[in-house]
């Protein structure tokens, strides 16, 4: 008997890690902040990345390469807004609407900081068996979450669609992370195959 199992259809998410941009950090960390609805404060500049052209180039630099390894797709992308958080409080889950690659920078980010916890895009919610936890520890592409541990000078990049959220929190410790999303800088499609989309024509 042959018997396969394929894991197809995975989810990307690439962290890297820089030194390089640290004197960015402070300034970051220095902007001008106002509360959300949700009580979170947020950066009043939600174009942030215009103002530290080196490290949103080094961040496209990442994204391109994401999109060639991830999606084959040689095209350059843009940052189309980007803000940071300076908060040590739960973040709700969420996705990146109008968006195709995200990112979250990590401004300032100890051992204490809160871990970024990612869901998986599809749980059977509905019907619940018995795990066994010795199966399961050990098969990544069985987990219902993943989360990352936090680290001053990492970026972590994810597809827009992935839910992602902060659960868990130490007060005594602060958090600023800066957040982006992404475009094609370029038309997509093709005019022939009726998918041809132009924004900014
Ligand atoms: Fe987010």
């Amino acid at each position: 008997m042959a018997c396969n199992l394929h894991l197809l259809f995975p989810t990307p998410i690439l962290v890297v890690e820089t030194t390089s941009f640290f004197e960015d950090h402070h300034k970051i960390i220095q902007e001008d902040y106002e509360s959300n609805t949700d009580n979170i404060n947020v950066s009043k500049d939600k174009f942030l990345l215009n103002k530290f052209p080196q490290l949103k180039n080094w961040i496209l630099d990442q994204v391109h390469q994401y999109a060639v390894n991830t999606m084959a797709c040689d095209s350059k992308f843009n940052i189309t807004q980007s803000w940071s958080i300076l908060s040590n409080k739960n973040l709700h889950f969420h996705q990146h609407p109008n968006s195709i690659i995200s990112g979250a920078y990590y401004i300032d980010a100890d051992n204490n900081s809160s871990e970024i916890k990612f869901l998986k895009p599809y749980i059977h919610g509905q019907i619940k068996w018995k795990t066994d936890i010795n199966l399961y520890k050990e098969q990544d592409w069985l987990w219902d979450y993943v989360s990352f541990k936090p680290k001053t000078g990492t970026l972590i990049l994810f597809p827009s669609y992935l839910n992602h959220g902060v659960t868990t929190n130490n007060l005594e410790s602060n958090r600023c992370v800066l957040s982006f999303n992404t475009w094609f800088k370029d038309s997509i499609g093709s005019i022939e195959e009726l998918n041809f989309l132009q924004i900014n024509s």
